[in-house]
């Protein structure tokens, strides 16, 4: 019965994050059966890359409870504080932050179904996220040079991840509205 669950979570963070558009064509050549859906055959994320991603995200959403979260905007972005009394999620939200700024860097997206999230995939470059550990969790800046993208990390960070902070796997499961304002034709 456990397992049952287990797997059932399992499937379901993967439904809120269906990663990985690039690895699916790659993925006949290097692994079968689910790998594909979970992305693993992307350069560079073989050894539990995208299945820690998974195992940290669905650990953050189980333990939504436990975390706490503050949200500042500053002039080009926003500074975030995440924590946990729990030292074992403390330990989660930070693996997935480092987690997430790779992902950012070498273009591997991640939930794709979330417009917020391709945008803000496909901006990349022009974003800056940078982390500090501190007691209980991290601190998180996240920034850009250009307004339209300051609207999407403004919008992620209190629209999706305050949100599921708060709310679990239901919020997960939803997409992120483009914030107001937001051109998509921004390059
Ligand atoms: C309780 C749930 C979650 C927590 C506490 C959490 C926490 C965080 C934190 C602290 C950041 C750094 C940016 C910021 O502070 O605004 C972040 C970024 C990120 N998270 Fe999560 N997260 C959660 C759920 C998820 C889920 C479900 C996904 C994807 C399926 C995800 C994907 C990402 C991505 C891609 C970034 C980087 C985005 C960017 O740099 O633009 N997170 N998360």
């Amino acid at each position: 019965m456990i397992e049952m669950l287990t797997m059932f979570g399992a499937a379901l963070t993967l439904a809120a994050c269906a990663p990985e558009g690039k690895s699916q064509q790659q993925s006949g050549r290097t692994m079968g059966g689910g790998m594909e859906m979970m992305g693993g055959s992307s350069g560079g994320m073989m050894s539990g890359g995208m299945m820690g991603d998974m195992r940290s995200i669905r650990g953050l959403l189980a333990s939504h409870e436990s975390i706490e979260r503050r949200v500042e905007d500053i002039p080009n972005g926003v500074r975030t504080v995440t924590t946990s009394k729990d030292t074992e999620i403390a330990k989660l939200i930070r693996t997935h932050v480092r987690q997430m700024k790779a992902r950012y860097e070498n273009d591997q997206p991640i939930r794709r179904m979330d417009p917020v999230f391709r945008e803000l995939f496909r901006n990349r470059d022009k974003a800056l996220l940078e982390y500090q550990d501190i007691p209980g969790g991290i601190q998180v800046t996240h920034t850009s040079d250009d307004p339209q993208v300051v609207l999407l990390i403004r919008q992620h960070a209190r629209h999706f991840v305050s949100e599921a902070a708060e709310q679990g796997m239901s919020r997960a499961m939803r997409p992120t509205p483009l914030p107001e304002g937001y051109r998509a034709s921004a390059e």
